[in-house]
């Protein structure tokens, strides 16, 4: 488990499944955030698909827990992990009413964390629809900068959406809190 100012990162349950399939549910969202086709599925195959996954240390999910009150927030991930060059992405999906309250910024910095003290990663990239500025304004804040923009790369809901690519070195990361292991 790892700890941040006001969230935490551990390992996913059966019953965050049943609270994560919601994420599905938002067609549009979930089309933009993730790289494959949305498709329907339903609770108890949400549910498996965790219960099915072995742990892969090149691809993480995190559930992201709020620590005042215990609630699931949503998912993140370092995926992705290359071990030869050393890079990995960082992926974060918080459920609705989770949003909104800068939870975001933590829950990066904990991935980061992971990514660069626990798993010694020299990079981590980071890619978001240009129309995402919640997951933008969380990505900079965090101290991810813009690299360049995918023009038209990802079809969302009707129209092609340009992609924009942050990336982070390990040098350049500056964690404020102290990070603590439990
Ligand atoms: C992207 C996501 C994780 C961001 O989390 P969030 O809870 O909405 O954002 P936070 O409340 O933590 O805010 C983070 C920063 O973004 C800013 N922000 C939030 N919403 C914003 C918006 N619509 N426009 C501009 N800035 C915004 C906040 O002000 C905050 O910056 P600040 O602390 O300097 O004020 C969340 O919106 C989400 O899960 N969205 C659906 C899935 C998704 O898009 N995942 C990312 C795929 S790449």
């Amino acid at each position: 488990m790892l700890r941040g100012d006001r969230v935490l990162l551990r390992a996913i349950t059966k019953e965050d499944a049943v609270s994560l399939h919601r994420l599905n549910e938002e067609v549009e969202t979930a089309a933009g955030a993730t790289t494959s086709p949305w498709v329907p599925e339903t609770v108890d195959q949400v549910v498996a698909y965790y219960e099915g996954r072995k742990p892969d240390p090149a691809n993480v999910g995190f559930a992201v827990q709020a620590i005042s009150s215990g609630d699931l927030l949503g998912t993140g991930s370092v995926w992705g992990i290359d071990t030869l060059n050393r890079n990995g992405h960082l992926g974060i999906s918080l459920l609705p009413e989770a949003r909104g309250h800068g939870y975001a910024p933590d829950a990066l910095r904990l991935l980061c964390d992971y990514a660069f003290r626990i798993r010694g990663l020299h990079r981590l990239g980071l890619e978001t629809l240009v129309t995402n500025s919640a997951m933008i304004a969380a990505a900079e804040k965090t101290g991810f900068r813009r690299e360049g923009t995918l023009r038209a790369h990802a079809w969302v809901a009707g129209s092609f959406v340009d992609e924009a690519l942050f990336g982070l070195l390990a040098s350049e990361f500056h964690d404020p809190r102290t990070t603590k292991e439990l």
